[in-house]
């Protein structure tokens, strides 16, 4: 799988007659890596689909997902890209130009991933790879806003301005992990992934969280695996668990 991967991104993405890049081949590796979930996603919805990729960036996930999992099961879709760099979004739309997936129409939007109405109703399947920072949070809440009925989503760095970051620190602080940065840092981001897991099981989204590639690959290698099912008792029980992750903390003096 990885050399039609390979071929594919080479097509699309690189001038002919290029080498990949280290960071090329590192793409081709993670898109192989995901290439599955993808297929997964898509293949559990049967009829025409509505898919969003989300700070799409080139948007490797949804226009391979177009061309190799779509278009060889005569699958039809409509892709829409939201990025915010109008660099990246024209550049986006000319990758879309080339591939060939007859029954996918490609759109690409260009705004912030928390402009709502850059958003269609009800997509039944959100990609969201390496949105930066707080822009995987705005995914969350718009994938949710927008009653999404699936969500791939591989969050990126865990800096400061992440919903849950500043929690994390004050839980840090009172529950006494110390200081040493590599077991702060290591408490934060398990904090805010667990936070994001909690939001997205109380906003009716069965969730599992999975390592989808080595970390050598990416060290952001978590995938949020999330498919809304609206099962009250599931929502309320994670509704509790997210009030305990987020009440007040003070760091002790
Ligand atoms: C690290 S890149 C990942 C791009 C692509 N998803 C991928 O995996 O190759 C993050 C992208 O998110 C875009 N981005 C960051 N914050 C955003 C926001 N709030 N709204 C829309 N796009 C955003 C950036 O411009 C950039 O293209």
């Amino acid at each position: 799988m990885r050399g039609v991967v390979a071929a594919w991104l080479e097509r699309i993405y690189l001038a002919p007659g290029t080498q990949p890049r280290q960071e090329d081949a590192r793409k081709i590796d993670e898109l192989t890596a995901l290439l599955p979930e993808l297929r997964a996603a898509v293949n559990q919805q049967p009829r025409a689909l509505t898919i969003v990729d989300a700070a799409s960036g080139l948007s490797y996930a949804a226009l391979a997902t177009a061309e190799l999992v779509l278009a060889p099961a005569q699958r039809r879709a409509h892709v829409i890209l939201i990025e915010r760099d109008p660099r990246l979004a024209a550049r986006a739309r000319e990758a879309a130009s080339r591939i060939s997936a007859p029954g996918c129409t490609v759109e690409v939007r260009t705004g912030d991933v928390a402009d709502a109405t850059l958003w269609p109703a009800a997509p039944d399947l959100v990609l969201a790879l390496h949105a930066c920072g707080a822009a995987s949070d705005r995914v969350l809440d718009a994938a949710l806003a927008a009653s999404a009925r699936r969500l791939l989503l591989v969050p990126c760095c865990t800096g400061v301005g992440v919903d849950a970051e500043a929690g994390a620190r004050a839980a840090a602080g009172a529950l006494g992990i110390p200081r040493h940065a590599a077991v702060r840092r290591s408490f934060i981001e398990a904090w805010v992934a667990a936070e994001r897991t909690q939001r997205l099981e109380a906003g009716g989204m069965q969730t599992e969280v999975v390592e989808f590639c080595p970390k050598a690959v990416t060290p952001y290698n978590l995938l949020w695996r999330a498919r809304r099912v609206r099962e009250p008792g599931r929502m309320a029980a994670a509704r509790a668990e997210l009030a305990r992750l987020q009440q007040p903390r003070e760091e002790p003096r």
